[in-house]
């Protein structure tokens, strides 16, 4: 791939929920956007990322465990937004949680979330090449016990996006961006 088409890949992907909920996102392809994600640069290669894919009636499954974390921790269950949180991850084929491994060095602990966001970016670009939407979803809530432990992250993991990933029903518009601005010092 020539600049040129990379830099036409990294703008044609878009953060988009147009996708066809109905169609299963193959296991293998998710598999190897995760393998991608692992090229990420890793200071001290530690190896962060975590990851976890929810498919079919999973996708209810992570939705009712972060309902459950958000409950217990004092969220009222009859909000709609709270609510919403138990159906809204069957909106894609695939969700991909992904998350940092933590390091008692903070420098460190911010680096890994570095890398994995890094990695994550790697995903979106893999589907949007592969012609698939993608989404990039802030969990519901930070200290997520229930949906860490049915991730089967180690329990202090860090879930720095849930990855919605389907086939596309629909084009998102561009989010124009600000002029760059690069200050030279020479
Ligand atoms: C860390 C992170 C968390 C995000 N969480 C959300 C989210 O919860 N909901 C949402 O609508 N978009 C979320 N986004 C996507 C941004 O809204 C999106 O990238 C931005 O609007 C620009 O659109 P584009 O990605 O199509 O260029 C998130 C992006 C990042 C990097």
């Amino acid at each position: 791939m020539d600049f040129e088409g990379f830099a036409t890949l990294v703008k044609t992907r878009r953060t988009s929920l147009l996708l066809d909920a109905e169609r299963p996102v193959p296991a293998a392809f998710v598999a190897e956007l995760c393998e991608l994600a692992t090229w990420a640069p890793n200071h001290k290669k530690t190896w962060p990322w975590r990851f976890a894919n929810f498919t079919g009636a999973g996708r209810n499954r992570i939705g009712e465990a972060y309902f459950d974390d958000l409950v217990a921790a004092g969220a009222d269950p009859r909000h709609p937004k709270v609510m919403k949180t138990k159906g809204k991850y069957a909106r894609a084929g695939a969700i991909v949680a992904v998350g940092s491994a933590r390091d008692f060095d903070e420098t460190l602990d911010a680096e890994n979330a570095y890398a994995v966001a890094a990695g994550i970016e790697h995903i979106l670009l893999g589907a949007t090449a592969a012609g698939l939407g993608s989404f990039w979803g802030s969990p519901p809530i930070l200290a997520a016990p229930t949906a860490t432990a049915l991730c089967g992250f180690e329990k202090d993991t860090k879930i720095l996006g849930l990855i919605y990933l389907g086939y596309s029903i629909g084009e998102m518009p561009a989010v124009e961006r600000p002029p760059v601005i690069i200050t030279t010092i020479e």
